[in-house]
Parts: C-alpha cells; sequence; structure tokens
C-alpha cells in the first residue's frame, strides 16, 4: 500500500528501474513488439494456411530474455480485446522462440481476419502485458473461389499502328498501344461491415473505386513467369464503398506481361493480350454478401493514357481525361469486354511486399542546355518517375526525357539506355496548375530533360518519385569519412532503384532483368540495408519456375526465352539466395520448400562434370564478370562454385534435420575439393591464372587445407600490392574481396582498398560525381569518357557488395549463427577514422555500435537485443584498461571477461546497452 510517504523521485527511479510507464510498473520489463505475419506487417490477403508469426522483445534492462510465450487468434477485435482466442490460443509456451511461430489454430477460411496478439515471460518467470494487436487477413484459397473472369479489351491493340519512337533514328517503329480502361457498375443498399478487392492481372493494373485509386501499390500484381502463375492482391476498400450506386473501374498496362521487356525491341515475352481478373466481395453487417467480379458485362474503351510502356515510357494528353471511374459516367458508347486470356497460370497470393513510392526528390539545380531545353539535376541516381508540376496551354506537349549522367556538353546522356527510348510526354489540358506522374513506367535516373515549356521553369517543375518494393528499413550506417558515408549511400540507392518487385541488375536499360549472378553477389548487403526476407521468398519462387528440366538454374528469373542456362556463380544463387535467407532470417520455411529443387541443381553440376569432378570440356560461364585485366579461369569459377552449392547444401540438410544428405553431401564437398586442388592449385598454393579472384573464392569456400591458406593468402596480398594496392575483381570476386582479407586478417588491405580513389576502386567513381554504384569500374574515366554504351550502367549493385564488409567490420556488427541469436561485435577501426554509427535491425530487433577514438582511447557503446548474447572484441591492450559505464569491466553487471590475448580483450555481453571505453 502506497501510505503517501515514498518519496516521488524514489517512486521514479523505481519504475525507471524496472523498465516501465507509470501504470506499468507490474509488468515484466520484457515486452513484445513489432508483430509480423509471414514477415510482413498486417499482411492483407495472404494464402498461407499455417502462417508463421513472429515479433521481437524488448527490455530497458540487460540480460533479459524470454522463458515462455502466449499467442491469441481472434476473429474479431472484441474478441481479441476480451482476451479470446476463438481461433487459437496457444496457451503458454515455454521456450526463447520469437520467429516462425506456426499458427497452430483452427482451419482458416479464404477472406478471413484474423486478429491476433502476443504476450511474453521474461526469464524470471514473469509475465509482459498484451502486445498491441496486430492482423492479417486471408485470401482466396481456393482457384474455384474466383469469381472473376479474365477481361481485357483488344481492339485499340489491333487498331493501333505501328507509332514512329519520337526522337532519334535509331529506334525502328515501335507498337504502342494505348491501355484500356474497364468498368462496371453496381449498387450497395445494405450497411457494410468490410469490403474487399481482389485484383489480378496479365499485364499491370490500377484500379479505381469511385474516383478514388484504390491503393498507392505500383505495377500490381508483380512480375513472375506468367504462364505458370500470377500473383493477386487483395484490397480494404470498405471506406471507399457508398450507399447507392459506385463505380469500379481499371485500366490495365502491358507491363512486364507483353510490354517491351529486356534488350532487342522485343515485346509480347508471355502474351499478347492483357486481362485482368477481379473480385469485389461485400459483406454486409446482416451477414449476407455480395461479389462483384469481372466478366463479360464489364465495358471498354481507351482514355487519356496513349501510351505506357516500362522501357519506353507513357503519354498522357490531359484532354481527354474523364471521370469514368465514378457512378454515373454515361459508358453508352463504350465496347464490351473481351473475356478469357491466352494462359491459365495459377493464382497466388503475393508472397512479397509492393512496389511503392519511398522517397521525393527536389531538383538541385536547373540547366538551360539549349534554347528551351531545361536539364533537372535531381542530386542523386535513383530509379522511379518524375511529377510535372505545369500551368499550360491547352494542347501543349511537354516532354521528359531521363538520363543517368551528363555528356561533357552538360546535355543528358542517353546512349547507355540502349533501346529503351524513356520518354514521358504530357499534352496539357489547359486549366490552372496540372500535375501529372506517370503509373505504369519507370525510369533510372538522376537527370531529367524538359522541352515544351513556354517560360522558364522552376524547382517545382519537377519532383522526383522514387519507387522500389517497399521493403523495411533494417540498417543505417555513418562514419567520420564521407566518402565512405557516400559509399554506404550509393549502395543502399542502386538497391532500392534494382528491387523492383524482382531483383533487377539494372533499373535504366532495355535489360531491368532478375539476373541470377547479380542477385546472389549482393544478397548479403541487400539484407543489411532493407529487410528482404519477403521480398526473396516472392523472388524465389520465380527462380524455381525458371528451373530447366535438367535441373539447371536459369540466368534470370522471372525466365526470359532463351536464357536457360545460368552457369556457375549465376545459376547459384538457386542455392546460395535461400542459404543467405536462412543465415540472416533463421527461414527454415524456405529451405524446405526449395530443397527438392536445390538437390536437382547439385545433381544436374554433377552430371554435367567429368567424372573427376571437373567442368566439361565446354559449358556457359560469365567467369569473373567485369574484372580489370584479372580474368580467372572459367574452369577455377565452374568447379568453385560446384563446391561452394554443394557445402551449402550439406549445411542445409544440416539445419533440416537430414542427416544422410548432410553426410553425402559433405563427401561430395570434399571430393570437389580434393580435384580443384589436384587441377588448380600448385604446390605453392599459386591456383591457375593467378587472380584476386581465384584466392578470394578458394579461401572463402574452404577449397584449400590450413597450410595452403596461408601461401593463397600471401599471394592474393602479393597481387593487390602488384597494383599498387588496387582490386581487380570483377562481379563475383569482389562479392568476398574485402571479407577475405578481413578473415585471412588483413584488414589493413581492406583499409587501403577501401580509401582509394584513384582508378579501379570505390572512391574513383565516388570523386566522379557518383552518386549510385555503377556496373564497370570504368563506367567513365576522365581519359576515355563513357565506356561503350552497349553496357554501360550507372546503377548495378554488384559492386556494392562490400557494404556488407562496412557494417561487420567497420560498424563490427556479425551474425554469429543464423539470425543473430548470438551476435559477434568487433570493430575493426583504421587511423583515418575518427567515429562510426551503425544499426542493424535483426530479426530479433535493433543492435547498434558507436564507437569514438580520441588517440589511444576508444569507447564503444553496443546495443544488443533482449534474448540474444554477443561477444564483443574491444581493441584493447589488455582487460584492465577497460571499463564499462565508468566501472571495471569485470565488475560490469552483464558481462563475462572471456580471455584477453595481447592487443584485444574479448567479453561475452547479455543483452542490454554497454558503454565500454579503453582508458
Ligand atoms: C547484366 C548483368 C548480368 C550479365 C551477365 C549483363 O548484361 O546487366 O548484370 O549479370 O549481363 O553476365
Amino acid at each position: 500500500m502506497n501510505t503517501g510517504k515514498t518519496p516521488i523521485l524514489l517512486v521514479f527511479t523505481l519504475l525507471a528501474a524496472l523498465g516501465g510507464g507509470a501504470g506499468r510498473a507490474a509488468a515484466a520489463p520484457l515486452a513484445p513488439v513489432a508483430l509480423r505475419c509471414e514477415y510482413r506487417v498486417n499482411p492483407s490477403g495472404i494464402d498461407e494456411t499455417a502462417p508463421r508469426l513472429s515479433w521481437q522483445v524488448t527490455s530497458q534492462q540487460r540480460d533479459e530474455r524470454q522463458s515462455a510465450w502466449e499467442v491469441l487468434v481472434a476473429g474479431t477485435e472484441a474478441a481479441l480485446a476480451h482476451g479470446d482466442g476463438d481461433f487459437w490460443d496457444s496457451g503458454k509456451v515455454s521456450g526463447d522462440d520469437t520467429t516462425a511461430i506456426v499458427y497452430g489454430g483452427r482451419v482458416l477460411a479464404s477472406g478471413e481476419v484474423c486478429h491476433w496478439k502476443a504476450r511474453v515471460w521474461d526469464k524470471d518467470g514473469k509475465a509482459s502485458d498484451w502486445s498491441e494487436p496486430a492482423v492479417w487477413t486471408m485470401g482466396l484459397l481456393h482457384q474455384n473461389e474466383w469469381r472473376g473472369e479474365w477481361i481485357g479489351y483488344d481492339k485499340m491493340r489491333q487498331a493501333a499502328t505501328l507509332t514512329a519512337p519520337l526522337v532519334g533514328t535509331k529506334h525502328t517503329p515501335l507498337l504502342l498501344p494505348p491501355p484500356p480502361c474497364l468498368r462496371t457498375e453496381f449498387n450497395v443498399s445494405k450497411k457494410v461491415q468490410r469490403a474487399t478487392l481482389y485484383a489480378t492481372a496479365l499485364g499491370l493494373v490500377d484500379f479505381h473505386l469511385n474516383g478514388q485509386l484504390v491503393s498507392e501499390d505500383r505495377f500490381t500484381p508483380g512480375w513472375t513467369d506468367y504462364t505458370k502463375r500470377v500473383h493477386y492482391r487483395a484490397y480494404e476498400v470498405t471506406k471507399l464503398l457508398r450507399q447507392g450506386r459506385n463505380a469500379l473501374g481499371a485500366i490495365l498496362a502491358d507491363g512486364w506481361y507483353s510490354g517491351y521487356v529486356a534488350w532487342g525491341q522485343k515485346r509480347d515475352r508471355y502474351g499478347e493480350k492483357p486481362r485482368l481478373r477481379a473480385q469485389l466481395q461485400i459483406d454486409y453487417a446482416d451477414g449476407s454478401h455480395d461479389i462483384i467480379a469481372s466478366g463479360p458485362d464489364w465495358k471498354a474503351a481507351t482514355g487519356a493514357i496513349e501510351s505506357a510502356d516500362f522501357l519506353m515510357g507513357e503519354t498522357f494528353d490531359a484532354r481527354l481525361a474523364q471521370k469514368w471511374t465514378e457512378p454515373g459516367f454515361d459508358d453508352g458508347k463504350w465496347d464490351a469486354v473481351v473475356t478469357g486470356a491466352e494462359m491459365e497460370p495459377l493464382l497466388q497470393a503475393h508472397p512479397g511486399p509492393p512496389v511503392r513510392a519511398f522517397a521525393e526528390l527536389e531538383p538541385k539545380s536547373i540547366t538551360q542546355v539549349r534554347p528551351g531545353v531545361y536539364v533537372f539535376d535531381l542530386g542523386q541516381n535513383f530509379a522511379g518517375v518524375a511529377r510535372l508540376k505545369i500551368k499550360g496551354q491547352p494542347g501543349q506537349k511537354i516532354t521528359l526525357r531521363f538520363a543517368e549522367r551528363l555528356n561533357p556538353d552538360g546535355s543528358i546522356y542517353t546512349s547507355n539506355l540502349r533501346s529503351a527510348m524513356a520518354i514521358d510526354t504530357y499534352i496539357c489540358h489547359g486549366r490552372g496548375t496540372e500535375t501529372w506522374e506517370p503509373r505504369f513506367t519507370y525510369h533510372g535516373f538522376q537527370y531529367v530533360e524538359v522541352t515544351g515549356l513556354k517560360s522558364r521553369p522552376s524547382k517545382q517543375t519537377i519532383t522526383g518519385v522514387a519507387l522500389s518494393s517497399a521493403t523495411t528499413e533494417a540498417g543505417k550506417f555513418e562514419c567520420s569519412d564521407p566518402m565512405l558515408n557516400r559509399l554506404a549511400r550509393n549502395t543502399y540507392w542502386t538497391q532500392r532503384a534494382n528491387f523492383m518487385d524482382v531483383p533487377t541488375d539494372c533499373p535504366q536499360r532495355d535489360e531491368r532483368l532478375g539476373w541470377m549472378g547479380d542477385a546472389q553477389v549482393y544478397i548479403g548487403a541487400a539484407a543489411l540495408h532493407e529487410d528482404a526476407q519477403a521480398f526473396f521468398t516472392k523472388w524465389l519462387v520465380d527462380v524455381e519456375d525458371g528451373q530447366r528440366e535438367d535441373g539447371e538454374y536459369p540466368k534470370v528469373a522471372p525466365l526470359i526465352a532463351g536464357e536457360d542456362d545460368g552457369g556457375p556463380a549465376w545459376a547459384d544463387a538457386g542455392v546460395i539466395c535461400p542459404w543467405t535467407i536462412y543465415d540472416v532470417y533463421g527461414d527454415r520455411r524456405i529451405l524446405e520448400k526449395h530443397y527438392k529443387s536445390m538437390a536437382r541443381f547439385i545433381e544436374f553440376c554433377k552430371k554435367r562434370s567429368t567424372p573427376d569432378l571437373l567442368p566439361p570440356e565446354k559449358f556457359h560461364c560469365y567467369g569473373d564478370w567485369l574484372n580489370i585485366n584479372d580474368d580467372t579461369p572459367k574452369p577455377v569459377v565452374g568447379t568453385a562454385y560446384f563446391a561452394w552449392s554443394t557445402k551449402l547444401m550439406a549445411r542445409m540438410a544440416a539445419a533440416l534435420g537430414k542427416t544422410e544428405d548432410a553426410v553425402m553431401y559433405n563427401d561430395l564437398f570434399e571430393r570437389i575439393k580434393a580435384a580443384f586442388n589436384r587441377a588448380y592449385v600448385g604446390p605453392d598454393g599459386r591456383i591457375e591464372g593467378n587472380t584476386q579472384t581465384d584466392y578470394v573464392l578458394a579461401l572463402s569456400f574452404d577449397l584449400l587445407d590450413a597450410g595452403r591458406q596461408k601461401q593463397a593468402a600471401q599471394w592474393l596480398v602479393e597481387n593487390i600490392e602488384q597494383r599498387d594496392w588496387h582490386l581487380s575483381t570483377g562481379f563475383i570476386g569482389t562479392k568476398s574481396l574485402m571479407l577475405t582479407l578481413a578473415g585471412i586478417g588483413r584488414n589493413d588491405v581492406a583499409w587501403r582498398l577501401i580509401h582509394n580513389d584513384t582508378f579501379p576502386s570505390w572512391g574513383f567513381s565516388i570523386r566522379h560525381g557518383a552518386t549510385s554504384i555503377w556496373e564497370r569500374w570504368d563506367g567513365w574515366t576522365p581519359e576515355k569518357g563513357f565506356q561503350d554504351p552497349k553496357m554501360n550502367s550507372f546503377a548495378h549493385y554488384s559492386f556494392g557488395a562490400v557494404y556488407q564488409w562496412m557494417v561487420e567490420n567497420i560498424g563490427g556488427i556479425q551474425s554469429d549463427g543464423p539470425a543473430y541469436k548470438h551476435i559477434l561485435i568487433a570493430p575493426q577501426p583504421d587511423d583515418k577514422l575518427t567515429f562510426a554509427d551503425t544499426t542493424y535491425d535483426s530479426i530479433h530487433g535493433p543492435i547498434e555500435t558507436h564507437w569514438r577514438k580520441v588517440g589511444r582511447h576508444f569507447r564503444l557503446k553496443v546495443t544488443i537485443p533482449a534474448n540474444t548474447t554477443a561477444t564483443v572484441v574491444m581493441p584493447a591492450a589488455d582487460v584492465s584498461s577497460v571499463f564499462e559505464s565508468g566501472r571495471r569491466v569485470e565488475k560490469a553487471p552483464g558481462v563475462k571477461v572471456l580471455r584477453w590475448p595481447r592487443v584485444l580483450a574479448e567479453f561475452e555481453v547479455a543483452s542490454g546497452t554497454y558503454d565500454f571505453e579503453t582508458k
């Protein structure tokens, strides 16, 4: 009982010590937060019938962990609030699991809304409060529940003449038909409880309900191999419905399905007749339902969008805009839609994030390069569109062209776009201020050229709208060297530019494909910037869909015709990416799902090999793509990757408890390793080719025994030294070059490479104005200018793989085993840096390091999430010189001194925030 005598200050201190706010003093200091279902926040329309739930636990106190958990899932918010888990009450379950908690309640039906919450018990068995409620909804679980038919409008495609290109002569005539508008009207006469629109397309679709865009998502339903499957989205639209007359309208663009995709001015790669399929499920308060389904009663016409194509751009004539998505619009002159599709793919819920706008960029400058030709510099190379804001005359035509770089005369450099025309055109209606941004195209650009203006533009004329798959931010990095900060940002922006429903190679030229090699090279770095789990969950299905009969994985996923032989390092993405997702997030289901497919791939590699497990005489291999005069022999690359994928297979088999398989794959790995050594490694440890990538592959793939490892390490450093301490690696060598140097204890060399700003280096591109990661080290040089425009992207992420080294070695944050359950904190500062702040929001919660260096004085603040532990390695002469929060480190709660070699002090720490200092 509070006698009223306790000094207020003491009460506050006690509450603070308990980690709770007012009124929560009784709860455990551990709280469940960040609830997710299938690794997404409140996902709508999932079709996983045993979804995985997860959360993070947080605590203000050190040494906290979860001893038990409980989940409640209910059919209504009210039931959940009353603690009635009518779908599932897990009861109290012992254990520290916070991820992949498989829903174990009653069978879930299509369209069901599942409200849920969790509570946890701390290490002393004290229960937390219930978490904030979260929700997920089920999609359409059975194909036969699709009442909507495929509908489209082909008339204007037949009528569309071959459109001449707007500029230049190198473009052959293009077919750019207008995307049709399709509509229906319906009545609502009862109180609506909930309305959900299920929507998909062979093409791209934007739905409008009563004049409102249904969702901010772009490029719905995303890109898959449409011959096999197409995804749908479920949108909650209850608030958009009205009593009485309602109108549902959709714009259907060609997109990946039938627009121009990749090189060769080739369109219709999957089909020629775009279609949409949709149904609006209306649940009334009285328990009855209505379904408004796409079907032959819908009407179609063309609208204000004259053309829309990913590569070619979009044209909008505002004079033709009408209110056709509103009820009461007279569609008497519209045509009937056509029904039926060219293919019958499986319809599945999209398991990943949608593409959305995530940033807006203001112009840094506007230059008039020729009379009437204005170039806007948005200051950052990115992928997306430009929003135009203008007061124009009726019929005034504004043309926007896009580029990543400028020519020496200040005009835009577009030759590297190859046949991607990348032109957006807006024709003004002429009434007041007009604002427009396209919906069915995107470009990779930093500069926008605007022509057709009648007066000088302002900075408001153009806004950059950056688009990307809406992954959640997971990391941040900042240090005392602006060049390294720029490098980190460049990798981030290049990732966002290329995560466009699939991980693409580039966002600007006529390519933009899900290149497998690039994805496996970069995936480790990707996960440190953004939560990539659901994004890769989606793409790995595309990968498996693209697998050949004989087990080989393709070059690109989703597959496009003729690109089905990935070859070493590209095909291996089919094994390396699932492994990485498991390693970073502890996702076993992704391994289970693709295990058979991966096993088939290993079998393929084995069959393709000679009896002594070496590559055949002839095989497709890109090698160490875009290296600098240091070409690694393709058989070395081929054998090394065969070995590595096999090793990962062994690890994955072990993780899944498939012990026999693990033994079998380990044995195969040992045999490939032996073959590798016999065929390519000399007695002095020299590897055939003697390239940097040779040694990087051999060391990082564990292909050498201890003695030869030492020699190889020496040859790697020798090669770098001979190039005056420069790298020479292409895509696959660069992936692990820095991590390998760290691994062999030569971060001193890694530091030299990362501080370089002479060719070839990351710093070189930054010195020459790079705001993104270039495809090639010599994309532009002062001596030669631009590289061959046939292949010269300024937004390819492979060389950005270095971000992983930065987080792990400058920030010093590494996972020690799967999923950051045990963490290694070991920043390895060099003399040039004075501070670094690094954060990584792991699946178990945020990890942070902040270090400062003044002379020999080193201070490190570390945060380790509750329910995890870490080893912290401090650069200190001995343990007696290390203090934590002002006291001798041996006395610090939560810290256990492990050992103290001469230059390092190593501690085991429990969760919490620590302030280490060397004195
Ligand atoms: C792409 C790549 C890809 C490569 C294959 C290029 O055209 O842009 O990034 O990996 O081809 O080597």
